[in-house]
């Protein structure tokens, strides 16, 4: 798939090593990744070549879960960690379309999003981005560009999609949550993707592995797990739910292939 696309790596960005963001652009038809990135994925797609569904589904969590903070909690800044090189819609448009005045940061610590992210995702008054670490939440919220857009003694925000799943056990993922919610102030609002072990379909187990060894890590795990990761915050409804389930009268209309029960998504209050 894709071998004529080109592979200049802009200064500083290593194209012989595959990351996350890279791979998870090709799945999503982006143009910003590298032969070894296409080489982990192409691996996935020869054993599940429905696999990019997985990654679309998210991102329609993704657009229902901020218009929903947006429209109807009144919510308008946004942090967006783990935020993924820019797609065709970004956390910023769907904020945007339900509030006009909303403003969003944009988090991560691959330098090929930083690269294209201040280039695509930095609109003044509205869109910034830092390069932070999700395991550094104070450097995150002490950033001068995220205090310079945003208030943080009003609620906000925080999209956490398909990052937790990269933050293996013995990094202790709910520790890493429960790190950034000192920073926040009562009614912010906190969502969450995550790969989801449904059990349903045997193609996941190699699909692990590849993901593991070519990437060093990727946890599906149980929507129990899941909900651990959010403690500290009241859950909304309904709880833990695949992607097809939450929240489905939220824009992009149903989610229909099976697949989708691969990614799960929730969202909770700080009180
Ligand atoms: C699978 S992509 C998800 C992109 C986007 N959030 C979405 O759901 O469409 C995961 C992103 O998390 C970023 N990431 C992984 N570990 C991180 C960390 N410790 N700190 C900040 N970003 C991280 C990766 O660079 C990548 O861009």
């Amino acid at each position: 798939m894709a071998d004529d696309l080109p592979d200049k790596a802009p200064p500083g960005i290593d194209p012989s090593t595959p990351t996350f963001a890279r791979v998870y652009d090709y799945f999503l038809g982006g143009k910003d990744n590298f032969a070894a990135d296409r080489e982990v994925a192409d691996m996935v797609l020869q054993l599940v070549p429905e696999a990019p569904v997985v990654a679309k589904g998210n991102r329609v969590a993704i657009e229902r879960a901020v218009t929903y903070m947006a429209a109807e909690l009144g919510i308008d800044q946004f942090v967006d960690i783990g935020s993924g090189l820019p797609t065709a819609s970004n956390v910023h448009q769907f904020a945007r379309a339900a509030n006009p005045h909303a403003r969003v940061v944009y988090v991560d610590n691959d330098p090929i999003v930083l690269a294209h992210g201040r280039a695509l995702l930095t609109e003044t008054g509205v869109a910034t981005f830092i390069q932070g670490d999700l395991y550094e939440p104070e450097k995150i919220f002490t950033d001068p560009a995220l205090t310079a857009l945003l208030d943080l003694s009003r609620p906000v925000g925080i999209v956490l999609a398909a990052i937790i799943h990269h933050v293996p056990d013995d990094r202790d993922p709910a520790g890493v949550v429960r790190g950034l919610l000192p920073f926040l102030a009562p009614g912010s609002h906190v969502m969450l993707t995550h790969l989801h072990d449904s059990g349903n379909d045997p193609r996941v187990e190699e699909a692990k592995r590849i993901l593991q060894a070519g990437l060093g890590g990727s946890c599906f795990r149980h929507s129990s797990e899941i909900e651990r990761f959010m403690a500290g915050l009241t859950i909304l409804e309904p709880g833990v739910a695949h992607v097809t389930e939450w929240r489905p009268d939220g824009p992009a209309g149903p989610l229909e292939h099976p697949l989708h029960t691969q990614m799960a998504a929730v969202m909770g209050r700080k009180e």
